[in-house]
């Protein structure tokens, strides 16, 4: 039995989270398997509930479960609120409170949509890159921030980035073992010629590098890398790189597939794990049944794989997208000519058909 927590979260989130909820429980049925899900809120929706973003008591729940999957926060309803009690602080805090130091986000290009992609075919067909992003720390967590009013009446805007060797070493681990189970090439993206603290990151990279012979390891310069991340992609296996820049390249790299709706994510940590799209709450589609619910149910996949141990489970998902893509199932963010325009409803009905 595994308990599953889920949190959809705001916008679109729940619409895609609904259909994830409903693939899981086709699954426990056809493998006769027990997933126990608890779903509560966090977000936007927390907040208009319990006035924060996410409460001790969801905290909680989040930390008893086996594992969390999440939908999407944020909106434009909470944009002018404290940054302590944005939507964004849940996601922010169930990251740092969890430990979910590794952030996995998988680029895979499925060959029925390399037409969807701005890119040319053949720049993007058989793209196969993993982004590792450094999660709990960097200038999202770094001290001293905030804003301050000087003598003058001017103010002062502050974040830091702050790296620590244990920091860097355990994603960098993190880095070469996943790079073992696929091409064994790691790149590493700093901006070491400008910052100090990048300087760190390579060189402790470097150190730890020397425990994997067996795995190629290159650097990269983030602005460098935001431009071969389009020029020639395939040369990417392992990306790792810090929580900002991640942040930044992932959603970059996401584009090659053809849509953010595409994209799967999974946050580890020693003792807990997290999963949910990368893209966003997306409020100008929210309620119109219209989001892509492929990235949760790939998250599925994905917590199937890395948490559950369960990989026959997560083959079949992935194998049961790649069906539904191929009979020309599409919703609006990867829609092209000749293919069946779907909702979000659809789409992960079809899913479920396709298992097999
Ligand atoms: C992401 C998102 C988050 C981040 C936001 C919503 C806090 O953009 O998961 O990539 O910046 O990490
Ligand atoms: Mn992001």
């Amino acid at each position: 039995m595994y308990k599953i927590c889920v949190l959809p979260g705001d916008g679109i989130g729940k619409e895609v989270t609904v259909e994830a909820v409903k693939l899981i429980q086709a699954l426990a049925e056809k493998h006769h398997l027990v997933f126990e899900l608890e779903e509560d809120i966090v977000g936007g929706t927390s907040i208009d509930a319990h006035g924060v973003p996410i409460t001790d008591q969801v905290l909680n729940k989040a930390k008893a479960a086996d594992v969390v999957l999440l939908g999407a926060v944020g909106g434009p309803k909470w944009e002018g609120l404290d940054y302590a009690i944005r939507p964004e602080r849940a996601l922010l805090k169930l990251r740092e409170e969890l430990g979910l130091f590794a952030n996995l986000r998988p680029v895979k290009v499925f060959s029925s949509l390399v037409h969807a992609s701005t890119l040319k075919p053949e720049i993007v067909d058989g793209i196969d890159l993993m982004v590792l992003r450094e999660l709990i720390g960097g200038i999202y967590f770094g001290e001293p921030k905030g804003v301050e009013t000087l003598p003058d009446g001017t103010q002062k805007g502050v974040n830091t980035e702050v790296y620590t060797t244990p920091e860097v070493e355990r994603i960098a681990h993190k880095a070469f073992e996943l790079a073992r189970k696929r091409r064994k090439k790691v790149l590493s993206v700093d901006k070491a010629n400008v910052l100090e603290s990048s300087e760190l990151w390579r060189n402790t990279v470097v150190d730890v590098a020397k425990d994997y012979k067996d795995v190629e390891l290159d650097h990269m310069y983030v602005d460098n890398c935001a431009m071969q991340l389009i020029r020639n992609p395939k040369q990417f296996d392992v990306i790792v790189t810090t929580n900002l820049f991640g942040d930044i390249l992932s959603d970059e790299a996401a584009m090659l597939t053809g849509s953010i709706g595409m994209l799967p994510s999974a946050s580890l940590g020693e003792k807990h794990a997290m999963y949910e799209p990368v893209h966003g709450s997306a409020p100008d589609i929210e309620g119109q049944n219209k989001a892509n619910p492929l990235a949760t149910i790939l998250s599925v996949g994905m917590m199937m794989r890395y948490t559950l141990n369960l990989p026959e489970l997560a083959d079949s998902i992935e194998k049961a997208v790649e069906k539904v893509l191929e009979a020309g199932f599409r919703t609006p963010d990867i829609m092209s000519e000749g293919c069946q325009l779907v909702s979000c409803t659809e789409m992960g009905e079809q899913v479920i058909k396709n298992l097999d």
